[in-house]
Order: C-alpha cells, then sequence, then structure tokens
C-alpha cells in the first residue's frame, strides 16, 4: 500500500467525505482508501446492505463511517443525507460524486427511458448532491468536489453517445463550478474530475473482450487520494487515467 507523505497525511486528519455510489466499485475502494487515511466517510446508495458491510468493515479497522442510504435522483432523500452527515459530523469537506451507470446502444437503437435514467443519475443527481453541500462547504469556507467523469468524457466511440453526453456534460459541470469559485472572497473550493478509462467494477461487466484491458478501483482511488490530500493552495483539475495497454 502507498503511504501519504507526513505533509498530505497532515491535510487529511479530521476531514470528512461523501461519498455517492459507495455500495460498490470506484466509491466503494475510495471509501476505504479515505478512512485508511483518516478520513470519516458517510457512504451513500441505494442498497443499504452494502454499505452497512463496508461500514462495519471499515469501523473494524478503526475508520469512522456513517451508512446514509441514498437516490442520488431523489432531492429529498439528498437533502436528509446531507443533514445527517452534519448532525453527526458537524462538517463535510469532501465530496466524491461516484454514483453512476452506463447504458451502451446505438443511437438509432437507444431505449430513450434508459438514456433518461442514466442522465438523470450521471448528471442530474451528481448536480443535486453538489448543490447540496455547497452551503457547508461556504460556511467552512474549505471544500473539494470529486466529480467521477470518464475517458468517455474526453473521447467518444461508437455505442457510447448517451454516456459520452452524460460525461461530457460532467466535465462541463466542474469546469463552470470551479470558475464559480475563484475569486480572492470564494477560492477555498476545489473542484477534480477524474477520468478513467476502463475499470473492473459492476458497470463493466458483460463489455466486448477485447475493451477488457482494465484499471482496478484501487487505482482509481489512489488517484482521488492523491488529489484531496494536496495542500488546500493546489487544486488538481483533471486526472485521466487508463489501463496502459488499452487501445479506445
Ligand atoms: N467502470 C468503469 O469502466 C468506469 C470508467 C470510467 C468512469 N466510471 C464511472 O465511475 C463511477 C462509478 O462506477 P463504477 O465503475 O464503480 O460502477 P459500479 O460498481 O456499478 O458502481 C456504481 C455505483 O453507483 C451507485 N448508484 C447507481 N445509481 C444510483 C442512484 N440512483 N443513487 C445512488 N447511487 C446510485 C450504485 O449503488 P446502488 O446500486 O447501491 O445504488 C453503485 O454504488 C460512475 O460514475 C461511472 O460512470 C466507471
Amino acid at each position: 500500500m502507498t503511504a501519504l507523505t507526513d505533509s498530505e497525511a497532515e491535510n487529511m486528519e479530521q476531514k470528512v467525505a461523501l461519498i455517492t455510489g459507495a455500495s460498490s466499485g470506484i466509491g466503494k475502494s475510495t471509501a476505504e482508501r479515505l478512512a485508511h487515511a483518516g478520513v470519516r466517510v458517510a457512504l451513500a446508495a441505494r442498497r443499504e446492505d452494502e454499505l452497512k458491510k463496508l461500514a462495519d468493515r471499515i469501523d473494524s479497522e478503526g475508520g469512522d463511517a456513517l451508512v446514509v442510504p441514498t437516490d442520488v435522483t431523489d432531492r429529498n432523500d439528498v437533502q436528509e443525507t446531507v443533514d445527517k452527515i452534519e448532525d453527526s459530523f458537524g462538517r463535510l469537506d469532501i465530496l466524491i460524486n461516484s454514483a453512476g451507470m452506463m447504458v451502451l446502444d446505438q443511437v438509432q437503437e437507444a431505449n430513450m427511458n434508459e438514456f433518461q435514467r442514466m442522465v438523470d443519475v450521471n448528471v442530474i443527481g451528481l448536480m443535486e448532491v453538489t448543490q447540496a453541500v455547497l452551503p457547508i462547504m461556504q460556511r467552512q469556507e474549505s471544500g473539494h468536489i470529486v466529480n467521477i467523469s470518464s475517458l468517455a468524457g474526453r473521447k467518444s466511440f461508437p455505442g457510447a453517445s448517451g454516456y459520452s453526453a452524460s460525461k461530457y456534460a460532467v466535465n462541463g459541470f466542474s469546469d463552470a463550478l470551479r470558475e464559480e469559485f475563484t475569486g480572492e472572497e470564494t477560492e477555498y473550493i476545489r473542484v477534480t474530475d477524474i477520468e478513467p478509462g476502463f475499470v473492473e467494477t459492476e458497470l463493466s461487466e458483460g463489455l466486448p473482450p477485447e475493451w477488457m484491458e482494465t484499471l482496478d478501483p484501487d487505482d482509481v482511488a489512489r488517484s482521488i487520494r492523491y488529489a484531496v490530500s494536496q495542500p488546500a493552495h493546489v487544486d488538481v483539475n483533471e486526472i485521466l487515467l487508463r489501463p496502459t495497454q488499452m487501445e479506445l
């Protein structure tokens, strides 16, 4: 396991992170990585049983985890989650927006209801959670939003029209948000896009074998930990990482 430098470890101490999509894949690995670094973690997703298993493991290893079952497309749910975190931990420093889904289909054959659902989770849900945490970060005068975009948010390919559209949207949202918080009074909120190529998770199950040169979820989690452990004056804007052998 790669160790943090002393100053990186200091930058993480006492922090609180909300991680959406924490029941599997990248969100789950990130929760574990951050908890190991001393961050208190609030675990959000719909599958409460999976979140509880993860929280028990984190707690048994000396971490501090809070289970907050949440559907990111439900505005009331999202607000309740943020309120619960503030009640339990009294602050919120890091948001990892990892909840997401992928529907791959050629435009001509695509089921637009499925595309709608994907955009609701990947884009609108991500924006809802971000908006809900901002008042706390503004009060604290510090905060870090990490959006899990994708290589597909930088480059598209046949069959990925809907998914890519959702991830290009995430990148656009992140850029605008960063600029909204750039200025003498408000330069304390950082925004990072993480753009992985294929990662072996539930989301990538069933992809054609020729695409399946993959990253491990923990490879992505380490890149997130790097971004959030930098000193306050360093805003890592984006990290694009792909499997070395990936052809796309
Ligand atoms: N795997 C890849 O190749 C890859 C590559 C680049 C980017 N990404 C992105 O990385 C992020 C995480 O994906 P993953 O690969 O880790 O996939 P995953 O293992 O399928 O995880 C997706 C997570 O999103 C949660 N989720 C889905 N809909 C939700 C909703 N409505 N409300 C709350 N949580 C919801 C799921 O939990 P519940 O079902 O319990 O709600 C699950 O925890 C996604 O944004 C994805 O687009 C993945």
